[in-house]
């Protein structure tokens, strides 16, 4: 028989940067919640409130932060934690399922929700028309949670597959030999004219973007808060001027 908890958990994405991409019903559960649990910079995005108490923590610490929410919202609380962009893309609402997977059996009563966010590639691709309108993957180049070999191999394939790409995490202060690498499978079966979006901090006041090519790309321009998206066969660029260029993938794809 499954016990009657008071508590409940809901997993919160704030979006990309500026206040006016968090969702009304994020903003809500954030309001609400007696205890904030997240990453040290997203839960400095939130207003300090008496009656709410903040537990900040480090980036690696997901699963340690995700059993310390559940046995806060088991024991009666509510508890928000929050991530940056959606909650469920490379975030906090899978390691809360991970945790619930795992432990005790009385977490699998807790009031969970997950409420979405803006996921920096979908804030990105808006910035420079739509270069995932059409069939596209999304890989993180972090080696943390899984080996390179298996990263390398989903880059190839997807590559060889022609779909636009959306890259996460392509670099961090000590992780930078990786984007070239990546960059060199990709141009294995793709063309060096093959379109590529760099958007650095998007939403926010250090905002940078820029459109260019696989052949031409300045790897050194890519660090953790960029979000680099590589085109496809069927990507295309329309330069405007002194304006940003227009960036899309095209809706028709040829029989190959
Ligand atoms: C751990 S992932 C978190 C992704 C987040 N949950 C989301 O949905 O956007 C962190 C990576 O997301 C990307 N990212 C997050 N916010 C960004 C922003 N404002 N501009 C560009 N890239 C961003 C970067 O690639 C960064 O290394």
């Amino acid at each position: 028989m499954s016990t009657h908890l008071k508590g409940n958990l809901t997993v919160v994405g704030l979006g990309p940067g500026p206040d006016e991409w968090v969702t009304p019903a994020a903003l809500d559960a954030v309001t609400k919640a007696q205890d904030l649990l997240g990453y040290i910079p997203y839960l400095n995005r939130i207003p300090n409130r008496e009656e709410q108490t903040k537990h900040a923590s480090d980036n690696r610490e997901e699963i340690t932060r995700a059993n310390d929410a559940l046995a806060l919202a088991a024991s009666g609380r509510r508890v928000v934690v929050v991530s940056g962009g959606d909650p469920g893309v490379f975030a906090m609402a899978t390691a809360v399922c991970e945790a619930i997977d795992h432990g005790p059996g009385v977490w699998r009563d807790i009031d969970i929700r997950i409420e979405p966010g803006v996921t920096a590639m979908l804030a990105a691709a808006a910035r420079v028309g739509a270069p995932l309108g059409h069939d596209f993957a999304v890989i993180s180049l972090s080696d943390i949670l899984k080996p390179w070999a298996v990263i390398e191999k989903r880059l190839r394939l997807t590559s060889e597959a022609d779909l636009a790409i959306a890259l996460y995490n392509p670099a961090s202060r000590t992780r930078k030999e990786q984007i070239q690498r990546a960059f060199d499978v990709m141009k294995e079966s793709r063309g060096h004219n093959t379109p590529v979006v760099l958007a650095k901090s998007v939403g926010r006041k250090e905002e940078t973007l820029s459109v260019t090519t696989l052949g031409e790309t300045n790897i050194a321009q890519i660090d953790m808060r960029t979000l680099v998206i590589v085109g496809s066969s069927a990507t295309r660029v329309i330069a405007r001027g002194d304006q940003l260029p227009l960036v899309y993938t095209e809706r028709f794809v040829k029989e190959t």
